[in-house]
C-alpha cells in the first residue's frame, strides 16, 4: 500500500475476527517499530509482543478502555524510557510506524489509552523503571463493519499558508 493511501484510510479497529496473523507479519510490524527514528538516536523503548492467548485475555482486565485486546491476534506493549529526554515523542512515533505497517498488511489496530499500567508491569514481569506508553492490540477484521475514518478538521481550519490566518486556495 503506498504511503498516503495508507495514511489517509488509517482508523481505529476495535472489532476484531479470529484470523491469526503469521509470524513473517508480527515480525514486520515489531520491526516497525524497532527502526522508527529517535532523539539522539536514543532508541528509548523496549516492546512486549503478546501473542499467548490466555495473555492477551488476561490483558483485558488492565486494557480499560480497550477491553477488545482479548480478541486480538497479537498485541505490543510498548515501553518508554523516562530518563529519555524526548521518549513520549520517540515511542509515540515508533507505535504509528506499527499501525501504519500493520495496516498495510490489512491488520487493524486501536491506541489503548487508559491502562492500569502498575497491574500490567506485575502481569507481565516489566521492570519498574520502564514507563508504558500504550498498548496495541493488533488482528484481522472484517473491512464491512469498520466504521470509516473519523472526520477530521477541515483543511480551511488547519492550515495557513506562509503567515498565520492567511488561507490556502484551491
Ligand atoms: C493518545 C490516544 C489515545 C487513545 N485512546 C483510546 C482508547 O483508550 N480507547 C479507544 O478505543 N480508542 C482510543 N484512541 C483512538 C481514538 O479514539 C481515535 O484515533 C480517534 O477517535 C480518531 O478515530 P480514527 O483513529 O478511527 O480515525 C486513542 C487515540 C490516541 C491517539
Amino acid at each position: 500500500m503506498e504511503v498516503f493511501e495508507c495514511v489517509s484510510t488509517l482508523s481505529s479497529v476495535r472489532m476484531y475476527d479470529d484470523r491469526e496473523a503469521g509470524m513473517d507479519v508480527i515480525r514486520k510490524v515489531i520491526e516497525a517499530g524497532r527502526l522508527a527514528p529517535s532523539a539522539h538516536n536514543d532508541q528509548p523503548w523496549e516492546f512486549v509482543l503478546i501473542t499467548d492467548k490466555t495473555r492477551l485475555r488476561e490483558m483485558a482486565k488492565y486494557c480499560i478502555s480497550g477491553s477488545f485486546i482479548s480478541q486480538v491476534s497479537f498485541a505490543v506493549v510498548v515501553l518508554a524510557d523516562p530518563d529519555s529526554k524526548w521518549q513520549q515523542i520517540d515511542t509515540t512515533r515508533a507505535a504509528q510506524n506499527m499501525v501504519l505497517t500493520a495496516w498495510s498488511l490489512n491488520l487493524g489496530s486501536c491506541w489503548i489509552g487508559r491502562l492500569d499500567k502498575d497491574g500490567i508491569k506485575n502481569y507481565l514481569n516489566i521492570p519498574a523503571k520502564w514507563d508504558i506508553l500504550t498498548v496495541l492490540p493488533f488482528g484481522y477484521f472484517n473491512n464491512k463493519i469498520v466504521p470509516h475514518k473519523k472526520l477530521r478538521k477541515s483543511p480551511e481550519e488547519v492550515f495557513h499558508l506562509n503567515e498565520y490566518g492567511t488561507k490556502i486556495i484551491e
